[in-house]
């Protein structure tokens, strides 16, 4: 009997977990693969980390590289010198690497220096923004994959803009609507706003995004135009460790906007269920947002995924003065919730053809005998 091909998943931050998640249950499903589990430690927090995989029945990782946080450099550069002695001593047959963030890039960067094919999950968003470290990753990370699982059809058009082949790139469809549609009822259920908190109606804050937080003149106005909006509905804040630390550090104190401490997968979810509207600078939410049918203003000047407009909920404020009275106008004309949207392939069964094209590349990669190149160059 041959050894089944092997697969292994590099994961380092929150929005990773709901992305892979599904893939991995599809792939456990099927059966034809085996799988490997790395967890970078970019996000190391109980609350941004451990208690997704408990929700989201993620498996324990099987090795943990405790990199936590540093520099763009430093995370990367640590990534790599942890990441390549476990590919090189037991080199699998594909390196699959979600999202955007450092440990997306720094994963695909090893791996394809070990001479491993790498599949990207999430691929070919492009916000056009040099400034975003996560458009660097993302461009980086896709020129250097084997394969390009695509959540939106302008992906793929932007990727065949940056020359990269056709048959590199497979449309699969949105694999964290898939973890967004196992739980949508248990989140509803759980109705936290009403049940935990007592509010009903809220806006839903989240914002921490460096363009945005580390600039403590706009982040004070931001905090400004909330407490306002405050005074009529109630606003719901959970506050992420960066954006946490620049608030403490400007000296600002909530009068009316309820902080929350960061929140699980479920209980984000529920909070953006039965939200009246969100306010965001985060990509995940606007694609949440578009399937719940919960408007959404992005307090970006860009977004990398277009389709949350062009069919979904999300309404792109730019930054700035203007975003925020934008924001404020747009409050107080909320009219009844517009239709949820379901754009293609964000259907619940993304994961299983991303398992599919997965066991593709792992086959291709076994039957070529995936072999760790020598160190040249190394020394
Ligand atoms: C990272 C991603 C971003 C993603 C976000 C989701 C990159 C470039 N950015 O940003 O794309 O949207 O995750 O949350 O990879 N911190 C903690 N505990 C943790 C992790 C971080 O307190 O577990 C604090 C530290 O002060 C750290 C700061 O948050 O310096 C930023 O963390 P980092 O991982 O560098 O980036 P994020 O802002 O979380």
């Amino acid at each position: 009997m041959t050894a089944r091909p092997r697969l292994l998943h590099v994961v380092g931050t929150r929005p990773n977990f709901m992305k892979v998640a599904p893939v991995i249950h599809a792939l456990s499903a099927r059966g034809d693969c085996a799988q490997t589990l790395v967890h970078t430690g970019q996000h190391y927090d109980e609350r941004l980390s451990a208690t997704f995989f408990d929700e989201l029945d993620l498996p324990a990782p099987d090795h943990f590289l405790g990199v936590g946080s540093g520099t763009h450099g430093e995370q990367t550069a640590r990534v790599i010198l942890a990441l390549e002695p476990i590919l090189r001593a037991d080199p699998p047959d594909a390196v699959v690497v979600p999202g955007d963030v450092n440990s997306t890039m720094a994963a695909a960067l090893t791996a394809v220096k070990v001479g491993i094919p790498v599949a990207h999950l999430e691929s070919g968003l492009r916000s056009g923004d040099r400034q975003m470290p996560e458009e660097h990753n993302r461009i980086v990370t896709d020129h250097l994959a084997d394969l390009l699982l695509t959540t939106s059809r302008d992906a793929d058009d932007n990727l065949r803009g940056e020359g990269i082949p056709n048959q590199r790139i497979r449309f699969v469809g949105n694999t964290m609507i898939d973890s967004l549609r196992r739980y949508e009822q248990r989140a509803r259920d759980l109705d936290l706003a009403r049940s935990e908190l007592g509010v009903e109606g809220h806006v839903l804050v989240t914002l921490h995004r460096p363009a945005l937080v580390d600039d403590s003149a706009a982040l004070r106005a931001v905090m400004e135009v909330l407490e306002e909006v405050a005074t009529d509905r109630p606003v719901l804040f959970p506050l992420h460790p960066r954006t946490a630390l620049m608030l403490e550090s400007a000296g600002w104190h909530p009068r009316r906007v309820q902080i929350l401490e960061p929140q699980s997968y479920l209980r984000f979810l529920s909070l953006q269920a039965t939200a009246a509207a969100v306010l965001t600078d985060s990509g995940g939410v606007q694609e949440e947002t578009t399937v719940l049918g919960v408007p959404c203003f992005t307090l970006r000047a860009n977004t990398e995924r277009p389709v949350t407009i062009t069919e979904g909920t999300n309404r792109l404020l730019g930054l700035g003065p203007a975003a925020l009275v934008t924001f404020r106008a747009a409050l107080g004309e909320l009219g009844p919730r517009p239709a949820a949207q379901t754009p293609e392939g964000w259907d619940g069964r993304a994961g299983e053809r991303a398992a599919a094209a997965l066991v593709g590349l792992a086959s291709e990669g076994a039957s070529a005998g995936v072999t760790a190149p020598s160190q040249v160059g190394a020394r």
